[in-house]
């Protein structure tokens, strides 16, 4: 042991050159990697907290257990790229100019990076032993929030081409373990995004990806491994990860008869090229993983932290999110100025913050069959421009929003009609409609160029603050004949879409720096950590109904937090879920409406004025507290939801409980919370729209942290019920000096004893 490996480590990067080997440490775990004397780069630790480098053992190659099982196989490397005896999982696979295959990679040099806010990082260098190929290994460094963020750089040093076929961010080394470990995941459909998939890892390969050139509604690029706690051990570690990419992208988990346990993922490497041209790099999307050792609302809370302090646009990330009002649902395609001011009248009563005009308004639109491209107001809907809609949406108090689909053309369309090859097609090949659209190319300039001024012109002429910008399909028949012509390399087409639509929300956000984007995609289809860094919100799903929307909303905040996680009132479930149930439900994230209010009844529009009331005085909490779901409707079968809110201070929480029906009558047992202080007081406050609207029975007013955690929030619901919900107020008090406290609403007596 040499002195350094005696010094304690604190959270940064530490680094024991003598042994080559790195500790990145942050407020709870370690990971740790090194240097082989063969020039490989190793995982040697991920995992709770280490105290010195002298836990560590020294980086070298494991055993060979047999010829079948060889050392560069069951070793842990960092990156392994296909070459040599490797037949674990890849991140990377080349093909060099004279079409050799093998990668071999050495080490060559390490950077530590100055720390920026509370991030550090450090790069390793890498180069292929023959060929002129550098590798830089990028980490960064989220010390607070337990997270490491990964992305590795391709440089083409030489005067050849070459090839990249697959380019992951990272290979992720779970340590090898006897526990057996659970695998979950988010998998879905349109109007059924986020639903919860757990499974035993057994042996083998477990594959999650989009082909769709989005993100997709039908996976997201997330995951979480939850060990089974060991005797003693008390609460499952977990570790989680999410690739910032919103194109096509793939995660494999590979779990071996040994335990040992692989993550690997990045850009997908399906209908994958990319031609790395002399001194050209590549760089593939960040990789963010992280260790909880306290289970996964602790994933979640870390995970949303980091949105909100690093990934969200800043201009926007500390504003309360408004409530909006969005015609879709209420108009479809029926849109028009006088109907829409309206409906503008009625949102601007219940106190909606920002008005959103949906799909309808542009030139020819009146049903899904014509008119993407063309975006300029429809004179037949908006004869006067969209200016005197604007206006009266301002008079009335609230921001404007407008509805767009960049991306997409209608073959009925003046675009389409000018511009056939903008849209993705092989020549030889008809052209596959879905939605009655077809998708432009997003990779080639001049399509990026038409859309910018196209979208630039709006945002400059009218006043607009936030645009919803929706991608209603998938891409097909990926062809790109000019760029094939030119020598070009059709495969990238896929990155470089995605790249396209990056480079045209960030060109529109510079040149408009209030803008908000809501990021949709037939609902929750592009939700990722990259899409968010230039968007504000996500549209989480078209289904709204609450039951369902319970299920989708808790799989999403596994991987996204509440303020980004639209959600709105509508009328789906109008006539069996009381008003209450659906605010309760909307609430949870980032508020909207959605209904016809033309529909609803005085007391229906005086309800939803006062939740929303409620909702403003209370979203900061949302929005920007810890989240933990109490009680998992996943786990219940859509029968109960529980979601707690705590304020960073942990002085105040709120606490949200969903009863969908309760056929056999009969109570609940009491609601355990988390998070808050054992010794501190908190007053409880149920939070009621109407007095006399929800019968919730006599309820403690005071409660100590402790009780709270421990023996639970008594049941406060009427046994027999259905769709019954409520959500109430945590707020610490100040106790006398003799531990009794006076309560202001009296449930049950004058004063109640402090219980502890
Ligand atoms: C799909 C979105 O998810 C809906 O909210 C709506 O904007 C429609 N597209 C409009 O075409």
């Amino acid at each position: 042991m040499n002195d350094l490996s005696s010094v304690m480590m604190e959270p940064g990067i530490v680094a024991d050159q003598s042994r080559s080997l790195w500790a990145l440490v942050t407020e709870h775990s370690t990971y740790a990697l090194g240097v082989t004397k063969e020039g490989l780069v190793i995982n040697l630790h991920w995992g709770p907290r280490l105290a010195t480098l002298a836990d560590l053992p020294d980086p070298c190659l494991a055993l060979t257990h047999s010829s079948h099982d060889p050392a560069l196989t069951s070793i842990a490397e960092e990156y392994p790229g296909f070459g040599g005896l490797r037949y674990g999982e890849l991140a990377a696979q080349v093909v060099f100019a004279d079409g050799v295959r093998d990668l071999d990679l050495c080490y060559e040099r390490a950077e530590l990076l100055p720390v920026k806010a509370s991030l550090s990082g450090l790069t390793l260098y890498l180069r292929d032993r023959h060929y002129p190929l550098t590798l830089l290994l990028r980490y960064q460094l989220d010390l607070a929030n337990d997270l490491i963020i990964r992305s590795a750089v391709w440089r083409n040093e030489g005067d050849e081409p070459i090839r990249l076929e697959r380019a992951f961010s990272a290979a992720w080394h779970l340590p090898h373990s006897f526990a057996s470990r659970t695998l979950t995941t988010l998998a879905g459909q349109w109007a059924g995004e986020s639903q919860i998939q757990r499974r035993p890892l057994v042996a083998g390969t477990a594959l999650i990806e989009s082909r769709r050139g989005i993100t997709s509604l039908n996976a997201a690029p997330w995951l979480a491994i939850e060990s089974e706690p060991m005797p003693g051990q008390l609460a499952p570690e977990v570790y989680f990860a999410s690739l910032a990419w919103s194109g096509n992208w793939m995660i494999r988990v590979n779990y071996d008869v040994t335990g040992k346990t692989t993550v690997v993922g990045g850009i997908s490497e399906h209908d994958f090229a990319w031609q790395l041209a002399a001194g050209e790099t590549f760089t593939t999307p960040d990789f963010v993983a992280g260790f909880a050792d306290d289970g996964l609302n602790g994933a979640r809370q870390r995970l949303h932290r980091y949105v909100r302090e690093t990934v969200l646009p800043t201009s926007q990330a500390l504003q309360p999110r408004p409530v909006l009002y969005n015609s879709w649902e209420a108009t479809t395609f029926d849109v028009s100025e006088q109907g829409q001011i309206e409906l503008a009248e009625l949102a601007a009563r219940l106190g909606v913050e920002l008005f959103v005009v949906d799909d309808g308004w542009f030139m020819r639109r009146v049903s899904d069959t014509t008119g993407l491209g063309d975006w300029r107001p429809d004179p037949r809907k908006f004869p006067r421009g969209l200016g005197p809609l604007i206006e009266r949406v301002h008079d009335l108090g609230m921001a404007f929003g407008l509805w767009v689909e960049p991306e997409m053309v209608n073959p009925d369309s003046e675009l389409y009609r000018a511009h056939p090859d903008w849209a993705y097609a092989f020549p030889t090949r008809a052209r596959s409609e879905a939605r009655n659209q077809l998708v432009l190319n997003l990779g080639r300039e001049d399509v990026r160029n038409y859309l910018f001024e196209a979208l630039n012109r709006l945002l400059t002429e009218y006043s607009i603050a936030y645009l919803k910008w929706d991608m209603n399909r998938p891409i097909s028949e990926p062809g790109w004949a000019d760029y094939l012509a030119q020598g070009g390399e059709a495969r990238e087409l896929w990155v470089r879409h995605t790249h396209g639509v990056y480079a045209l929300m960030d060109a529109l956000r510079a040149h408009h720096p209030s803008l908000s984007i809501e990021s949709c995609a037939s609902g929750g289809g592009r939700a990722d950590l990259a899409i968010l860094r230039r968007t504000d919100q996500v549209w989480t799903s078209d289904n709204t109904h609450p039951e369902a929307r319970l299920l989708i909303q808790e799989g999403f905040s596994l991987a996204l937090p509440a303020r980004v996680m639209g959600a709105w009132v509508t009328d789906a479930g109008r006539r069996q879920v009381p008003l209450a149930f659906r605010f309760h439900v909307a609430m949870l994230g980032a508020l909207g409406v959605g209904g016809n209010l033309i529909h609803w009844s005085a007391e229906e529009m005086d309800e939803a004025a006062s939740w929303i009331a409620i909702y403003k005085q209370i979203r900061h909490l949302v929005q920007d507290g810890e989240q933990s779901w109490l009680l998992s409707p996943h786990a219940t079968h859509g029968q109960f939801a529980a979601v707690q809110y705590t304020s960073q201070a942990r002085d105040q929480a709120l606490v949200f409980f969903f009863w969908r029906d309760q056929v056999f009558g009969g109570s609940h047992p009491p609601l355990r919370l988390c998070h808050l202080k054992p010794n501190a007081v908190y007053r409880i406050e149920p939070l009621r729209a109407l007095p006399t609207a929800s019968p919730l029975q006599e309820y403690p007013a005071v409660l100590s942290g402790a009780a709270l955690m421990a023996t639970g929030l008594p049941p406060l619901l009427d046994n027999w019920q259905t769709h019954a919900s409520y959500l109430v107020k945590l707020t610490e008090i100040t106790v006398p000096p003799g531990g009794s406290v006076r309560t202001e609403n009296k449930p049950r007596a004058e004063s109640l004893p402090v219980v502890y």
